[in-house]
């Protein structure tokens, strides 16, 4: 029997390490250009967070907010040099593949969302794809069983990475700055090194047992053997390596080149699929964003094979007439209609989606205000209704470790990157001597109808194991315009539950009127079809609010935490950029100019 939630489970023994006094608010003290006081949650039912107080930092020029602050200094500095927001997003990229290795990276793949000072919305895909070797059944013993690990450790998890194409793209078509320029911080960073600090060590001691067992990432990741800790100096010269041969042939080296090579050797030797000619058929490609309306604002989010954009819209078209400013944020009564309208949107996501080059997805009618009404109808007032009655319901079928990252630069253009090798450090091996490790994003695939995937998620037909096809994705980058002005950029790692984390930042805002900080600090809630649970962070409720939902039918999931949102909002009064470091992930942070 296969464990699900395992990111989950990794990132609960994470946070319950315990978390210290902020490094980040200690480099706030200097670092930020403005700050305003800590500010007191206006949110019931987080009487005492567990993690830090991040200080809300706000700015007039640009604003980069990330899961690590060197690689967010990285972006600044693009920013001041007078690159724009996609010149920002590059660098840091990169910056986070070398100071975030446990998910910035350059061997998996992601999405980036862009809003255009001159109105436009653009967005990019650069998600794996599955190797041309690849059968729906390969995750899966002769009996037809699951094999446990394989979509997550082995070479068989592997996809075809797309992150350095995907950065190249976007440089080239909507950058200012050479490749060079925006590689060369995370260069300097590779070979100098950098000082680990708490918050990286304990994304490191996540997985010291998979160090060990690999000699060649050992010897990167562990100092002789044991743990680095806080204070010492992590240098990767095999990454500088890797991203110096980037910088010089670009795109060549990485898809046709050495650093290609080196991959199918390795995966060859360890019985995986990938081939040259994967590296070499690779593309990406710029699709047409999803976009709804919510109380005027307009959602602007990422379309398959991502799920997130669908099943954020289905979401919010479902619960838009209910008055949840009324009813008060994690109140009974808001939470039950949130919770149903996700798990009939997530049982919509499952059944229905994926890659769109392989199945046809039926968003027109997901997104249908008839459907929104059927669903809403189906809400019982007072009581939960078993996510074993709720099924895709368009009638039968016809045809997730991560970061995110967002930038505003000072003409307004914004972007939002979503990107990931999937589990913490992927497969946590590297191939040979690239530095890199590798994404196991095959594992968001369904490796058999109705046997969950790492995130618990249970999944249909439609995101079945193809040739060439891009596993299905809940990364949602998400962009918030107001009358066509930017209001928000958003965005979270954290499996299927990126979709409620980045939903809740949004309705936090919109709906209940909390400012960047309050929207991030307020504790999270989740719910996807299966299992049927809500999932629900320390103080998601007040004691009587959990003894009503009990009664209501709802079982609860106590989990320390979820996700870490990279979020930038527009103050419309004053037209100031405010974000806050998620104190969720110490290491991060939000700083602007
Ligand atoms: O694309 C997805 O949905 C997943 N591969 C994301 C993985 C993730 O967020 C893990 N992070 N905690």
């Amino acid at each position: 029997m296969r464990k699900p939630i395992t990111t989950i489970t990794a990132l609960v023994i994470l946070l319950a390490l315990g978390v210290g006094a902020s490094a980040a608010q200690a480099r706030a003290q200097d670092s930020r250009a403005a700050q305003d006081g800590p500010l007191q949650a206006r949110v019931r039912g987080n009487p005492q967070p567990a993690w830090p107080d991040e200080p809300l930092v706000t700015a007039r020029h640009g604003m980069v907010v990330s899961a690590q602050h060197l690689a967010t200094q990285v972006g600044l500095d693009i920013l001041k040099q007078g690159g724009n927001a996609v010149d920002a997003a590059v660098a840091v990229g990169y910056a986070l593949a070398v100071v975030h290795p446990c998910c910035g990276n350059i061997g998996g793949g992601g999405f980036m969302n862009l809003h255009l000072a001159d109105g436009k919305n653009l967005f990019l895909d650069f998600r794996e794809k599955a190797p041309l070797a690849a059968t729906p059944d390969m995750m899966q013993n002769a009996a037809g069983k699951v094999v446990n690990g394989r979509s997550t450790r082995t070479y068989l998890g592997v996809g075809v990475p797309g992150t350095v194409m995907g950065f190249d793209e976007a440089l080239k078509k909507y950058g200012t700055m050479s490749l060079a320029q925006v590689v060369a911080p995370a260069i300097k960073l590779a070979r100098e090194g950098f000082v680990l600090e708490p918050g990286d060590v304990r994304i490191f001691n996540t997985s010291t047992a998979y160090f060990r067992k690999y000699p060649n990432v050992g010897a990167i990741f562990l100092d002789h053997g044991r743990p680095w800790k806080a204070g010492q100096i992590l240098r990767q010269p095999q990454l500088a390596r890797t991203l110096e041969l980037i910088e010089k042939d670009g795109t060549r080296a990485f898809y046709d080149g050495p650093i290609a090579a080196a991959v199918v050797k390795a995966s060859r030797a360890n019985h995986g699929l990938l081939t040259l000619k994967d590296f070499r058929d690779y593309t990406v490609q710029w699709q047409k964003p999803i976009e709804c309306d919510y109380r005027g604002y307009t959602i602007i989010s990422a379309p398959p094979p991502s799920s997130g954009g669908a099943t954020i819209c289905e979401t919010l078209q479902i619960i838009a007439p209910y008055p949840f400013a009324k009813w008060g944020f994690h109140s009974a009564k808001s939470t039950h209609y949130f919770v149903e309208a996700e798990r009939r949107a997530f049982a919509d996501r499952n059944t229905y989606l994926g890659d769109p080059a392989f199945v046809h997805n039926p968003i027109g009618r997901l997104l249908s205000a008839e459907h929104a009404a059927e669903l809403r109808a189906g809400i019982q007032p007072d009581r939960a209704t078993p996510s074993s009655q709720v099924k895709g319901s368009l009638g039968p079928y016809q045809a997730t470790d991560t970061t995110h990252y967002s930038v505003v630069d000072d003409k307004g253009d914004a972007v939002g990157v979503t990107y990931t090798i999937n589990s913490f450090f992927g497969i946590k091996q590297i191939a040979g001597d690239t530095g890199f490790f590798l994404n196991n994003e095959m594992d968001d695939f369904t490796s058999k109808p109705g046997v969950p995937n790492q995130f618990g998620l249970v999944q249909g037909k439609a995101n079945q194991i193809e040739p060439g096809k891009r596993p299905l994705s809940s990364m949602s980058p998400t962009i918030v315009l107001r009358d066509g002005k930017l209001a928000m950029v958003t965005g979270s790692p954290g499996g299927s539950t990126i979709i409620s984390t980045t939903m809740e930042s949004i309705i936090n805002v919109i709906e209940y009127g909390m400012n960047v900080k309050q929207a991030i600090d307020a504790p999270r809630i989740h719910m996807q079809w299966y299992p049927d649970e809500i999932f629900a962070e320390p103080g998601a409720f007040t004691p009587s609010v959990q003894s009503a939902l009990g009664t209501m039918g709802y079982k609860l999931r106590p989990v320390h935490s979820m996700g870490d949102i990279a979020a930038i909002v527009v103050d419309p009064r004053t037209g100031l950029l405010e974000s806050v470091n998620d104190p969720r992930y110490p290491a991060g942070e939000a700083a602007g100019y």
